[in-house]
């Protein structure tokens, strides 16, 4: 970026010679190959550390910038409409889809996850996610009016990109939610809706995680509103999601109290990440950040799997994460948190601000803000 910008993206089996003179782009057989140059909208700033010690830090607070980018000009809460030029050309296919599969690797398969949940609570159309990995290899049966969503920040993940082939070829409409412009899989995908949340030069997933929820939240209301949801439901949401780049900005500012939980259990071995519904994927996700980028062994799981089986690995100490928001699930994920601590496990929770009775059971509390 300090240096150009244009560029363009090669082709399989195309190739380019680059003299003093200038460039050739070809197919390996030498046919010429007219580039499709691209523009560059990044700025050198994006790519500078700044005030930050290192990337992942820096992305995590970007976070309420970045998503702002990735819902800008896309909501309209008074029609309770959401607008996705990407889609425009199949909204009767998604509105007739039977059946969303989304493919993905790692944090982008936590996300997937997530809008599993969302497309069949709200949308209303039977949805899985999938390790690509796994689809790609597994024969998979894929109906008239399949639609395959392949989620991806860097847009080059290979299984990923084998499995949209896979579901292609056997005549799904494919979908991209993806970062990075241009993209292998995004040129490959029918459709698609991009991130906008930057370069994410940190390792690990941040702040493309958040994004990718952000999308498939918002391809959610784009099904749901053709399908079954009213406009005033529509706006409701369009409510909560413009509110969440202020409600990190608040977890952001807890910075201090999230860095002394992590100092006085950094020394702990082995950590065990719980949550239910929407935030079974969330633990799924805290846990591979903690093994990723402090290499300390970590479990994600569905808090209710514990009592069949992983419980039995839970010694005095042991710290259990438990993402216990206030909502539908909130008693169940208490009792949970009772058998952690009945084994001698000492509870971290990620609770709702104003949730006082939490602190009886955890003992560590960190607090987010409500979300409807
Ligand atoms: C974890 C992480 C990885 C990626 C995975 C998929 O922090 O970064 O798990 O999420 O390799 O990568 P993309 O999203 O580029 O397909």
């Amino acid at each position: 970026v300090a240096h150009t910008t244009q560029a363009f993206p090669l082709d399989d089996y195309n190739v380019v010679k680059i003299t003093r003179a200038g460039f050739r782009s070809s197919t390996v057989d030498n046919v010429a190959v007219t580039p499709k140059v691209m523009q560059l909208e990044m700025d050198l700033e994006q790519i500078e550390l700044g005030r930050f010690d290192h990337f992942m830090q820096k992305e995590i607070y970007e976070q309420p910038a970045s998503l702002r980018n990735t819902m800008r000009g896309r909501l309209q809460r008074q029609d309770g409409k959401v607008v996705l030029g990407g889609l425009a050309n199949f909204a009767k296919e998604l509105t007739k889809a039977k059946r969303v599969t989304l493919a993905a690797q790692g944090t982008a398969l936590h996300a997937a996850m997530i809008g599993e949940y969302m497309l069949e609570d709200l949308a209303k159309v039977p949805a899985v996610a999938e390790y690509a990995s796994e689809f790609r290899y597994r024969n998979p049966i894929i109906e008239d009016g399949t639609v395959i969503v392949a989620v991806s920040q860097s847009g080059e993940t290979a299984d990923t990109l084998a499995a949209l082939s896979e579901a292609k070829d056997r005549g799904a409409l494919s979908l991209g939610v993806i970062n990075v412009v241009g993209s292998t899989i995004a040129r490959e995908t029918d459709a698609g809706v991009y991130l906008r949340v930057g370069p994410e030069i940190g390792v690990a997933s941040t702040k493309a995680f958040t994004g990718q929820v952000a999308v498939l939240a918002m391809i959610t209301l784009f099904m749901a509103r053709r399908r079954y949801m009213s406009p005033d439901q529509c706006s409701r949401f369009i409510e909560e999601l413009e509110a969440i780049p202020e409600k990190i900005e608040r977890v952001v500012q807890h910075d201090a109290a999230i860095r002394k939980v992590a100092e006085r259990y950094c020394e702990r071995e082995n950590w065990l990440f719980l949550g239910r519904g929407y935030n079974y994927p969330t633990a799924l996700e805290g846990a591979l950040k903690l093994k990723e980028i402090s290499y300390i062994h970590a479990e994600g799981m569905p808090a209710a799997e514990m009592k069949h089986g992983p419980i039995a690995l839970i010694s005095d100490g042991m710290p259990a994460v438990f993402i216990a928001n206030k909502g539908r699930q909130y008693d169940k994920v208490l009792n949970n948190i009772a058998e952690v601590r009945a084994r001698g496990g000492h509870i971290i929770a990620v609770a709702t601000e104003g949730d006082h009775e939490i602190k009886k059971v955890a003992e560590e509390v960190l607090y987010v803000p409500d979300i409807v």
